[in-house]
């Protein structure tokens, strides 16, 4: 990875810092969901604002049209920024013209200041020149903390990167350290868990990874497609009947790649998906025609459990199991805590990222005891398939 420049490199005192963060925090009933983006961006603003920078703050928010909506306002984001950053925060209705100048302008070293959404002017998504020169003359250095939004070539992450001096806030080093020591230098054997429901989004993943590392566990609705296709009958579990080529082609490559795959040779299996439903543990060749796999069974959690014993390295990207509904939780619970303890023991660095994973950590109660857990959705899953991401590569290209 190309080295990027960080906050050490840089002098902000006195000097307006354009931080891109990414305060695009789930939110229910006009509540914060999840304040996990907004913890780990405030490390980042505190440092700027004690070393007498004047912080301004921007983001995206949601998926406005290109113009002001009041649903995807960030001025609710301003009182619990305020209360992670311990210091108050100014707001600018807008984030480029005469409403955002006022509020820089007033701005002393070490204040901050928080700018509306982003996505109210559409030449944000495009990548506009223009626009990202109206944001540039709002601040003297340019400061990009937000990794889970480096895989959009937008304004804020991309033009604007170009037009100041640039650096990666904390977050975003952090970001890139986990995942450098997870995938481009890790300490092997390094082995890769994919879960999640379809081989069909994660094939440019599978395709990467299997060169990577030396063992790839799948689990999850996934595993079942690579099942189907050796010719193991799944009965009516979720399956991608059509990407069975595809599939094959996956297997052949690890093979050929000397890449370890793992996949269930029991699942827990029922008739539908509901709660309450009686479920059994069947071997994998022994699912019932009428009946789907919702998740590993106990021999499964085994043989990962090994694997993982005898890896130094792990990287974690999706469920092994519908988790979301007792008792098909149990598969990914058991191996979250399994990661859990093996990293306490400091026997592996375990790096997990991805929605439906960091839930699914949370739901395990262990997304402390992990070495590092993405704040990142899309551009982990990105990362993972080997892409550059626009954001990160904008940072090194000065
Ligand atoms: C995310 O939550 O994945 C990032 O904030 C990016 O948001 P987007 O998918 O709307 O671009
Ligand atoms: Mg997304």
């Amino acid at each position: 990875m190309a080295k990027f420049r960080s906050l050490d490199d840089i002098d902000p005192k006195g000097k307006r810092v354009l931080l891109r963060a990414d305060l695009n925090v789930p939110m229910k009933g006009g509540k914060i969901g999840d304040a996990t983006r907004i913890e780990r961006l405030a490390p980042t603003i505190r440092e700027l604002s004690s070393r007498g920078a004047r912080v301004v703050v921007m983001s995206h928010f949601g998926r406005p049209k290109g113009k002001p909506e009041a649903a995807y306002s960030l001025r609710p984001l301003v009182e619990p920024l305020a209360a992670a950053i311990g210091r108050p925060v100014a707001f600018a209705e807008d984030c480029v013209g005469p409403l955002a100048e006022r509020a820089v302008a007033a701005l002393k070293p070490g204040d901050v200041a928080l700018l509306e959404n982003l996505r109210f002017h559409a030449e944000e998504e495009k990548n506009d020149r223009g626009f990202a020169k109206q944001l540039a003359a709002l601040g003297d250095l340019y400061v990009n903390d937000a990794f889970s939004a480096a895989h959009r070539a937008h304004a804020s992450t991309q033009a604007l990167a170009h037009l100041l001096p640039a650096a990666a806030g904390r977050l975003m080093q952090a970001e890139l350290d986990a995942l450098e020591a997870a995938l481009e230098t890790p300490k092997r054997p390094v082995a890769a868990l994919i879960g999640g429901a379809k081989v069909s989004t994660k094939l440019d993943l599978l395709t990467f990874i299997t060169g990577k590392v030396d063992v790839l566990i799948i689990g999850g609705a996934m595993a079942n497609t690579l099942l189907f296709a050796q010719g193991v009958a799944v009965g009516k579990s979720l399956c991608e009947r059509d990407m069975a080529d595809t599939a094959r082609r996956i297997i052949e490559q690890a093979k050929q790649r000397g890449c370890d795959l793992v996949l269930p040779m029991d699942g827990v299996v029922a008739r539908e998906f509901k709660a309450g439903t009686p479920s059994e543990t069947v071997a994998i060749d022994r699912v019932p025609p009428d009946a789907m796999i919702l998740d590993i069974g106990p021999r499964t959690v085994h043989a990962i459990a090994e694997r993982l014993a005898r890896s130094k390295t792990l990287v974690w990207n999706g469920p092994v199991g519908a988790f979301e509904m007792a008792p098909f939780d149990a598969g990914t619970t058991a191996l979250a805590k399994r990661v859990a303890a093996l990293t306490r023991e400091g026997k592996l660095l375990s790096v997990a990222g991805g929605g439906d994973t960091v839930a699914a950590l949370a739901h395990a109660r262990v997304v402390d005891e992990l070495s590092y857990v993405s704040t990142a959705g899309g551009a982990f899953l990105e990362w993972l398939e080997g892409r550059t991401l626009p954001g990160v590569a904008a940072l090194g290209a000065r």
